[in-house]
Parts: structure tokens; sequence; C-alpha cells
């Protein structure tokens, strides 16, 4: 008997067979708690505080059980993640640790959801937490400068000065700086504190117009990527410090930090990471070249590129926004590749050319 049509009997006789005859206990989420990181109840809590969601549930069958839900405030939302697991009947409990986010606020809803595929039984269980701000007044970055003057310093040369003060990504600082401390003062290295800034529509759609993703998206571009999955904005940005006149303190990891096998062959040793990978395809305000071998004045946020697919393929018919496939958004060889080789910086290619050699890049 094939492997496949045991496994498949096995799963009907623990779903219908003993468990079916027997009812145990019923399917049912029995209680869904609310606590903070070190177990305590909570009912309120504060824009970038780790929650737990802890929910038990019981089942009166053995089977496939998969859990679900998710927190959503008035206007922001975390999804808690699947979880899968092959239980017997009895009772079970799964733990969610979640972070609210930075500029959350007002009362939200908690759900979550008990499934049990095939038989298609679902319940579904509900709780409030209210989410406070810090509060407390805004005092403006001089204020800050006093103690955390070289911070104050580095910052005066980022594009950040002087529109996004320290209290854009800290909170308002008056709590703190009547009792200065870590416990008054939000540091929140999610990559939801830059998206108000850097992200248009939901964060997920990219707006692309003109043939170049529009500015402003790093978030959106980010988030379909897969460094997305483990590292936030500020996992490689130390936003404190400026891209131009401070780049080794602005970038906290080079690319080859992780990626330390890639070498670069067809004589560019020296040809940046980000050149290829980071290609300017986005438009803030210019663009140069014409046709294919047009650049934007804008690093993307993209890295993936797709060698086989054609000019033509990284944005919809329309034009208004860059596609994702399976593997999210790509860049697209004209980007990666004629930014350069248009006789400018680089010998001049057409797109078959480099077509043809951009799999042998490393
Ligand atoms: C009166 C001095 C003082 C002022 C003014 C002040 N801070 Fe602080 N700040 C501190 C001290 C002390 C610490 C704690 C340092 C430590 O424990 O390592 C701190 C820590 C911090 C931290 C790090 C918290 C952590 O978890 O590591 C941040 C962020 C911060 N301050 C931001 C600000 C901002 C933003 C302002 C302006 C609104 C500000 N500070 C104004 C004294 C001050
Ligand atoms: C309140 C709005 C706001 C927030 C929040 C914000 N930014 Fe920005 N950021 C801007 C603006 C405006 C610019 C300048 C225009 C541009 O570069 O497109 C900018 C520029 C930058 C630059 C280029 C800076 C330079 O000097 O080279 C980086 C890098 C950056 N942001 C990263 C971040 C990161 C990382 C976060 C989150 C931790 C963040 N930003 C949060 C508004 C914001
Ligand atoms: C664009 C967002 C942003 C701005 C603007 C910003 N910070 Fe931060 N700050 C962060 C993030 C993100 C971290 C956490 C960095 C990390 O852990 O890698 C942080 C960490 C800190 C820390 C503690 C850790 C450290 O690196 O010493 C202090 C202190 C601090 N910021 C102070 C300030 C002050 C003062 C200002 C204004 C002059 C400011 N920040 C402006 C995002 C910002
Ligand atoms: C894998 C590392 C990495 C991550 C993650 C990352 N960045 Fe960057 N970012 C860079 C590098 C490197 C540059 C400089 C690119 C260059 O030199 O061409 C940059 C440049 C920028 C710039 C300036 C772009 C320009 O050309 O003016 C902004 C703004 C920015 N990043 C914001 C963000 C935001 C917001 C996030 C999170 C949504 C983010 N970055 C995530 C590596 C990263
Ligand atoms: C903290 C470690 C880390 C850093 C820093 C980092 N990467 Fe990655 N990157 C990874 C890992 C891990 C993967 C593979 C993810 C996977 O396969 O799921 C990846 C994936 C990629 C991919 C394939 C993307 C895709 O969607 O197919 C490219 C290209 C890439 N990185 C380029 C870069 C560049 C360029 C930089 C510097 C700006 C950089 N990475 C910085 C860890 C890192
Ligand atoms: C001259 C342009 C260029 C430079 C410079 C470059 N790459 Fe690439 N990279 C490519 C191209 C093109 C591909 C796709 C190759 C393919 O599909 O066969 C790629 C693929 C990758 C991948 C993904 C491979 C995969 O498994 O999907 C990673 C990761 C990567 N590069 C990292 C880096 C790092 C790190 C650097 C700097 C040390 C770098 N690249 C420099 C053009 C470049
Ligand atoms: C940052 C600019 C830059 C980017 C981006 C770039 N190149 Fe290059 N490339 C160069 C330079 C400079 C040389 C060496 C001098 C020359 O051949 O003009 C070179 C050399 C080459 C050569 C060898 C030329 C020869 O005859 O020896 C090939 C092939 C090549 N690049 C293909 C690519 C491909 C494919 C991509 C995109 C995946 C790419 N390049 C992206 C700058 C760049």
């Amino acid at each position: 008997m094939p492997v496949r049509t045991v496994f498949l009997l096995l799963v009907c006789f623990f779903m219908l067979g003993p468990g079916a005859a027997t009812a145990l206990e019923p399917f049912e989420i029995t209680d869904l708690s609310i606590t903070d990181a070190q177990g305590l109840p909570l009912t309120e809590a504060q824009p970038s505080q780790e929650v737990r969601i802890k929910a038990a549930y019981s089942l009166d069958r053995p089977g496939f059980v998969l859990l679900n839900g998710e927190v959503t405030g008035p206007n922001w939302i975390v999804k808690l993640g699947y979880r899968v697991f092959f239980r017997l009947s009895g009772l079970y409990s799964v733990v969610w640790n979640i972070k609210i986010p930075f500029n959350a606020n007002g009362v939200c809803q908690v759900q979550v959801v008990e499934y049990i595929p095939l038989v298609n039984e679902r319940v579904q269980q509900t709780a409030y937490l209210t989410v406070v701000p810090f509060d407390a007044a805004y005092v403006g970055s001089d204020v800050c400068s006093g103690c955390h003057a070289p911070m104050y310093a580095a910052w005066q040369q980022t594009l950040h000065y002087p529109y996004t003060g320290c209290e854009s990504c800290h909170g308002p600082g008056g709590d703190h700086i009547s009792a200065p401390s870590p416990a008054t003062i939000i540091v929140d290295t999610s990559s939801s504190v830059c998206k108000p800034c850097h992200s248009r529509n939901d964060g997920r759609v990219i707006e692309a117009e003109d043939g170049f993703i529009k500015s402003q998206q790093q978030y959106n571009e980010w988030a379909g990527t897969k460094h997305a999955k483990f590292l936030q904005c500020a996992g490689c940005h130390n936003p404190h410090y400026s891209l131009q006149s401070a780049p080794i303190n602005a970038i906290k990891l080079a690319c080859s930090t992780c990626h330390l096998f890639k070498k670069r062959y067809l004589g560019m040793q020296f040809v940046a990471c980000t050149s290829c990978h980071m290609a300017p395809a986005v438009k803030s305000i210019d663009s140069t070249g014409i046709g294919p071998y047009r650049k934007g004045d804008t690093s993307s946020h993209i890295w993936r590129i797709k060698t086989e697919a054609e000019p033509y393929h990284m944005f919809a018919l329309d034009g208004s926004f860059a596609v994702q496939d399976g593997g999210g958004p790509f860049l697209t060889l004209n980007f990666a590749c004629l930014s350069c080789h248009n006789g400018l910086q680089a010998r001049f290619y057409d797109f078959i050319s480099v077509q043809k050699t951009s799999t042998l890049v490393h």
C-alpha cells in the first residue's frame, strides 16, 4: 500500500475513529487571556509594549487543529499567525507574543479562532485591550540635546533634520525629561515606526508612475522581500546618522556581514552590492536617460533581481504599481545593470547582452 494511503487512513482513523465515539471535552476555546511579558493580566497597554496572548483550547477527538487570530485597533492590525498542531483529545494552550504598534491608540479587539480542518468546525473567542499612549507633552528635540549631545549633533546632519525630530521616533519626551530613564521613553526598533513617513497606501502595494517606483515607499518595497521576515529598517539603519556624511555609522550591517561568500566576477569586484541590488528604480524628483536606459534618483529597497524578466514585466500594464510574484517584488536588469552600462559609467550594453551575462556576475 502506498505511504500516502496509509497516512490518509490513519488520519481518518484519528479524526473519526476513537474520539468520535467517546466525546471527552467539547471543542472550544476555554480561555483567552492577555498578559504582559511577565504573565501579569493586562487590560491596558502602552504603544511598543510586549504583550502575551494565551488561548486555552480543548478538543474532543484527536486530530489536526489550526489556530489563528488577530489584534485589531482603530487604525492598525497585528496578525497573530497560524499555528497548526496534531493533538490527542484534551485541553491545551497556545501563546502568541506580540508588540503593540508604536502609533497604536484606543480600544483593540483580540480575536482567536480554532479550526479543525476536514471536519470544518470553527469556534472563536474575543477579548479587549485598551492602548494608552504615554500621557506626556512633546518637548522638542532641542531639549534632548542637553543630555544626548552627540546623537543630537549627528541627527542635525541627516535629512530628518529638522522636521523628523527625536520624538517622531521615540514618542513624547515629557515624562522622560522629568524622570530620565529607559522606562520613560520608547525605543522601538520595528519598521512600523518608519512606516508613517516611508510608505504609501496600506504599505503593501508599491505605487509606480512614469516607469519608476514613486518616492517614499521604502516600507512598501521592503515589506514584500525576504529580508522583511527578519530584518527591520533599524536592523540595517542607524537612523541617527546621515547616509551621506557618516555612512559607516548610518549602515549598521554591511551586506557581506550575512552574505559572506558572494563573489563578484566579470571584472566588477569593486561594484557595490547596492549598485545592482538596490538600483535607482525610484524617482523622487528627477530621472535621466531614455527608454530602458532610464534611471531614477533614489535607491530601491527590493534587492531581488529577476534576470529572466523583460523590462516591462516589472510594472502592471497600466504602469500604476510594481508587480509582485510568488517571490515578492523584483528589479529588472534595465535598472540593475543599465543604470551603469549606458556608456557613461561603464561600457555600453543593450538589454539583451546584460541578460546573457547577468547569471555570471556571482
Ligand atoms: C536630563 C537629561 C536627559 C534629557 C533632557 C533627555 N534624556 Fe534621554 N536619557 C537620559 C538618561 C539618564 C537615560 C538613561 C541612560 C541609560 O540608562 O543608559 C536616557 C535614555 C534615553 C533613551 C534610551 C532608552 C533605552 O531604552 O535605552 C532614549 C531613546 C532617550 N533617552 C531619548 C531622549 C529624547 C528623545 C529626549 C528629548 C525628548 C531625551 N532623551 C532627553 C537623560 C536625558
Ligand atoms: C515623521 C516622518 C519620518 C519618520 C517617522 C521616519 N522618517 Fe526617515 N525620512 C523622513 C523624511 C521626510 C526624509 C527626507 C526625505 C527623503 O529622504 O526621502 C527621511 C529620510 C530618511 C533617510 C535618509 C537620511 C539621510 O540623511 O541620509 C533614512 C536612511 C531614513 N529616513 C530612515 C528612516 C528610518 C529607518 C525610520 C524609522 C526608524 C525613519 N526614517 C522614520 C521622514 C521620516
Ligand atoms: C528616524 C527615527 C529616529 C530618530 C529621528 C531618532 N531616533 Fe533615537 N533611536 C531610533 C531607533 C530605531 C533606536 C534603536 C536603535 C537600535 O537599537 O539599534 C534609537 C535609539 C536611541 C537611543 C538608545 C540607543 C543608542 O543608540 O544609544 C537613544 C539615546 C536615542 N535613540 C536618542 C535619540 C535622540 C536624542 C534623538 C534626536 C536627536 C533621536 N534618538 C532621534 C530611532 C530614532
Ligand atoms: C538590508 C538592509 C536595509 C534594510 C532592511 C533597509 N534599508 Fe534603507 N538603505 C539601505 C542601504 C544600504 C541604503 C543606501 C543605499 C545606497 O547607498 O544606494 C539605504 C537607503 C535608504 C534611504 C535613502 C534612499 C535614498 O536613495 O535617498 C532611505 C530613506 C531608507 N533607506 C529607508 C529605509 C526604511 C524606511 C526601511 C524599512 C522599511 C529600510 N530603509 C530598510 C539598507 C537597508
Ligand atoms: C542580517 C543579515 C543580512 C543582511 C545584513 C543582508 N542580508 Fe540579504 N538576505 C539575508 C538572508 C538570510 C537571505 C535569504 C532569505 C531567504 O532565502 O529566505 C537574504 C536574501 C537576499 C537576497 C535574495 C532576495 C530574494 O528575494 O530572492 C538578496 C539579493 C540579498 N539578500 C541581498 C542583500 C544586500 C544587497 C544586502 C545589503 C544591502 C543584504 N542582502 C543584507 C540576510 C541578510
Ligand atoms: C553587477 C551587479 C551585481 C553586484 C555588484 C552584486 N550582485 Fe548579487 N546578484 C546579481 C544578479 C544579476 C543576481 C541574480 C543571479 C541569478 O539569478 O543567477 C544576483 C543574485 C544575488 C543573490 C541571490 C541569489 C539567490 O539565491 O537568489 C544574493 C543573495 C546576492 N546576489 C547578494 C549580493 C551581495 C551580498 C553582493 C555584494 C557583495 C552582490 N550580490 C553584488 C547582481 C549583482
Ligand atoms: C555601478 C555600475 C555598474 C553596474 C550597476 C553594473 N556594472 Fe557591469 N561593469 C561596470 C564596470 C565599471 C565594468 C568594467 C569596465 C567596463 O567594462 O566598462 C563592468 C564590467 C562588466 C562586464 C565585463 C565587460 C568586459 O567586457 O570585460 C559585464 C559582462 C558586465 N559588467 C555586466 C553587468 C551586468 C549583467 C550587470 C547587472 C546585473 C552589471 N554589469 C551592472 C559597472 C557596472
